[in-house]
Order: structure tokens, then sequence, then C-alpha cells
């Protein structure tokens, strides 16, 4: 059985989405372990996206992800990570398959509605990083 991490970003909560994107995550057959609301600072943000720190967007996604309380969730399942992966969809929602959170929901490279964890190794260090684990 697999763990992983996810959030839910501010654009999930201000359009009021966290209930169908929940219902997704639950309809696949994943078991959510914790949930907990949570605004982010600069510097888990700075953390978190540390691999973007310098680029062009940076600026503009930290603000956005400052912007409104985030939704941190610790799932289990069967290969839920790759399936988390695929529940979201691709990061550009114009790439995003219909059927998926991004291609159903998204059309912002920046605002996209949730962030998963895209490896074990990283799922691990995002669920300390957000004191889940
Ligand atoms: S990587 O290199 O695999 O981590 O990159 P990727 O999977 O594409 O994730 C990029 C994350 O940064 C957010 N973001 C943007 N990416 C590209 N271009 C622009 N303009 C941009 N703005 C924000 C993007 O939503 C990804 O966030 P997460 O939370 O990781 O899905």
């Amino acid at each position: 059985m697999e763990e992983t991490f996810a959030m839910l970003k501010p654009d999930a909560i201000e359009r009021g989405l966290v209930g169908n994107i929940i219902s997704r995550i639950e309809n696949k057959g994943y078991k959510i372990i914790q949930m907990r609301t949570s605004h982010l600072t600069a510097d888990l943000i700075k953390e978190h996206y540390q691999h973007h720190l310098g680029k062009a967007f940076y600026p503009k996604l930290e603000a956005f992800m400052m912007r409104d309380q985030v939704l941190f969730i610790h799932l289990s399942g069967p290969n839920c990570i790759e399936g988390m992966r695929l529940l979201a969809g691709a990061t550009n929602p114009n790439e995003a398959l219909p059927g998926s959170i991004r291609g159903d929901f998204a059309f912002d490279m920046t605002e996209n509605l949730i962030h998963t964890s895209d490896s074990p190794e990283t799922a691990q260090i995002e669920l300390r990083r957000f004191a889940l684990i």
C-alpha cells in the first residue's frame, strides 16, 4: 500500500471545488488518512518549490500560493502516487485530459488546483514538510 501527499491550492478553496476533488479521490478508492487547512509562509513555499526559484514565474507562483488557505491531504491506496498524478492531470491544463481535475476545471499553469507528489521519496519529504507525519 502506498501513501502520498496532495495539496489543494488556493483556487480550489476559492472556487468551492474542495468537495468535488475529495469525492474524486474517495471514488477512486483511496483512503484519506489526514487533512488540514493552512496558510503557507513564503519560507515554506520557497522550500517546496526550490527547484523553481529564480524562474520567471516564481513570484507569481508565490503570490498565488499565499493568496488563500490550502488544504493538505495525506492519503493511501494501491499505486496512489501515480494514480493521483493521473487524477490531477498534466501540469499544463491545456494538455490535461477531460476527466482529470485540471482537464475539467483549470486552464492556467499557475492556478491549476492541486499538487501531488511525484515519487515515493518526494511523498515522504512532502508529508514531513507539511507536518502530516
Ligand atoms: S517539475 O520540474 O517537474 O517540478 O515541473 P512541473 O511538474 O512542470 O511543475 C511545475 C510547478 O510549478 C507550477 N507553476 C508553473 N510551472 C510552469 N510554468 C508556469 N508559468 C508555472 N506557474 C506555476 C506548476 O503549477 C507546478 O506546480 P505543482 O504544484 O508542482 O503541480
